[in-house]
């Protein structure tokens, strides 16, 4: 066997299967080297979702026919005038894309400098195919025909056109948040896509970002050891079966960053399902020397210097932001209950039935069931309730209302509906609480204080509970045994296959601790060992508290429900309960009089 340099073509072609993926990774470099040459309106035409045609048509600096030749070589880059990387502040650095590109598809590459003739060059599957001169105002014109034609294990891979399309139109999606000052329009097989004139960035990312987040949205600004977080995040009631809507940048740069994911994700931890996620469009700023971009292909990828103060920035700014509008969410639902509730009574469904499936955008009452999952339930005693709800023969008690209804924000008990759900009468208009929900929330606050105050008080068992689990699971949890002995529950390994359980946590009151086992090491086996323990003691509290609650179906005397009430109100987060769903909902009185017709 002998050692040989490989071709150029060939090089290219090794290149390409990095840097072009598919239709929207070549059209991300495109567009990418039109932001880079100052354009200040970028125009892509698409085919088939890029595949017969990709055309990007820019106003920014062109390229003199010398230039031109030289940009389709390997390694050849105008970003990189003192070889400094580190400093790099252009998308582009490698000098990749274009060769990459033309060896895996029919390439016309037209530009013009302001001032002089313009040129065309073209290029087939790296093999030169032709050049003279071309007509167009300054700036470049690029089309890419035929991607993977030739390339037919690639093409393999590729989807339908549908879908090729909607990856090219999140790349510019991405690149146009990173730059509103430019202006953006797609077309898709004649077919206007996405149109953008340059704004500010608040502005900008409305108008790429869901509608409705506007209304259930938080505003984010906050800097933290010389690092800045800036952008939108939706409200744990508004969230998705997917983790699409979320757009990171880093320096304005788009990213698919594992760390910054992954902080999203914790920061929202106990306030949504483990199936869904938050929208949110965030900008990390640090300084250049504090990432290297250079880590990736695509350069979607980063990597910092100091991953824990990304990390502390992101998880600490976001979830100050949702602790200070714990109570908004249930707001927001307040505003859209009306809608749903007026068209429920027409239905012959039951209001809060699994029957009436949400949709997750442009139904203004989506909130109301945002937290629904649609996958297999996370947590058993949360699943099943709308259907006990359905099979429930009426039972509802009243309490006799007299006097005026004393000032608290979510008023007097009168009554409970179903052994679920507590009727409130406040000044301002009737709530409704979901017992359930709400007191899950409240045992998950209660662990929390009382941890960091130390530890969680327990309640030892009569007769130690013997739990048959899988060795992995066993060791997990044995593993986990001091953390969760500090959040009182003593467990003890027994045997290869077996957990012993002296005592449960207090405020948990009578639970199930098979169960609550099993969870825990299903938690704990997720997290793993990613998350500093203080991290992980939250994650685990939010497991156990979901499972103490077992208040659903009891039937409560008037002073637990006011109990209930007053604890909810000084109790942080309480507007959600841990996997994002509201716990209480208010109609106000201008409500109930729309209801009837009366305004
Ligand atoms: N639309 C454009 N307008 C002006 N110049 C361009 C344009 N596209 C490419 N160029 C020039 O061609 C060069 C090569 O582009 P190419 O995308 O291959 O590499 P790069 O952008 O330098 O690095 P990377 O591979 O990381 O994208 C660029 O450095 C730039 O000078
Ligand atoms: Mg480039």
């Amino acid at each position: 066997m002998s050692i040989r340099r490989l071709p150029s073509d060939l090089i290219n072609r090794i290149a390409a299967g990095e840097v072009v993926e598919r239709p929207a990774s070549a059209l991300k470099e495109l567009v990418e080297n039109s932001l880079d040459a100052g354009a200040s309106h970028v125009a892509v035409r698409l085919s088939a979702g890029g595949l017969d045609l990709i055309e990007v048509v820019d106003d920014g600096s062109g390229m003199a026919p010398a230039e031109m030749h030289l940009a389709l070589e390997r390694h050849a880059t105008s970003k990189l005038p003192d070889d400094a990387i580190e400093n790099v502040s252009s998308f582009g650095f490698r000098g990749e894309a274009l060769p990459s590109i033309a060896s895996v598809a029919r390439l016309t590459l037209e530009s013009r400098v302001a001032g002089a003739d313009g040129w065309r060059i073209e290029i087939d599957h790296g093999a030169r195919a032709g050049e003279g001169p071309a007509a167009l105002p300054p700036g470049t014109r690029i089309r890419v025909e035929g991607l993977f034609d030739k390339v037919p294990a690639r093409r393999k891979f590729l989807r339908s056109p549908r879908a090729e399309y909607g990856a090219c139109l999140d790349a510019v999606r991405r690149l146009a948040m990173a730059r509103p000052d430019v202006g953006f329009a797609i077309e898709h097989d004649g077919r206007r896509g996405l149109s953008v004139q340059p704004s500010d960035a608040p502005t900008r990312v409305a108008a790429l970002l869901d509608r409705e987040l506007v209304a259930h949205g938080l505003g984010i600004d906050c800097t933290r050891d010389g690092l800045r977080l800036t952008g939108v995040v939706s409200l744990p009631t508004f969230n998705r079966g997917m983790a699409d809507h979320q757009f990171l940048f880093v320096n304005d740069r788009p990213v698919k960053d594992r760390l910054l994911v992954g902080s999203l994700r914790a920061a929202y931890r106990d306030l949504l399902a483990r199936d869904r996620h938050p929208v949110a469009a965030l900008f990390v700023e640090v300084p250049t020397g504090e990432v290297d971009i250079n880590v990736h292909p695509a350069k979607t990828e980063v990597r910092f210097r100091d991953p824990s103060a990304v990390r502390g920035l992101l998880v600490g700014g976001l979830r100050a932001a949702l602790d200070e509008a714990g109570h908004r969410s249930a707001a927001h639902v307040q505003a859209a209950a009306p809608v749903q509730w007026t068209s429920d009574l027409t239905r012959p469904a039951h209001p809060l039935s699994h029957q009436s499936h949400p949709r997750e955008r442009g139904d203004p009452a989506s909130c109301f069931y945002a937290g629904e999952s649609s996958g297999p339930p996370a947590f058993a005693g949360v699943a099943d309730r709308p259907l006990e709800f359905a099979n429930y023969q009426p039972a509802a008690r009243a309490e006799p209302a007299t006097g005026p209804v004393p000032a608290f924000p979510l008023g007097v008990a009168r009554g409970q509906v179903a052994a679920t759900y507590i009727v409130a009468e406040a000044e301002d208009g009737l709530v409704i609480v979901d017992q359930h929900a709400a007191h899950e929330r409240l045992v998950l606050e209660r662990m929390r204080a009382a941890s960091s105050g130390g530890e969680v008080a327990r309640q030892a068992l009569l007769l130690p509970d013997v739990v048959e689990m899988d060795e992995p699971d066993c060791d997990r949890l044995e593993e986990a045994a001091p953390e969760l002995a500090g959040l009182g529950l003593e467990v003890e390994r027994f045997g290869p296959t077996a957990m012993l359980v002296r005592a449960t946590p207090a405020p948990l009151g009578k639970t199930d601790v098979p169960g609550l086992l099993r969870d825990l090491a299903a938690e704990l086996a997720e997290i793993g060992t990613a998350l500093t323990l203080r991290d992980r003691l939250d994650h685990v509290a939010a497991t156990i508290a979901c499972h103490g609650s077992v208040r659903a179906g009891r039937i409560l005397s008037v002073a637990e429900m006011n109990a209930l009430l007053r604890e909810m109100e000084v109790t942080p987060r309480s507007g959600q309960c841990n996997h994002g769903r509201p716990t209480w909902v208010k109609l106000a009185h201008g409500d109930i009089e729309r209801l009837f017709g009366r305004k």
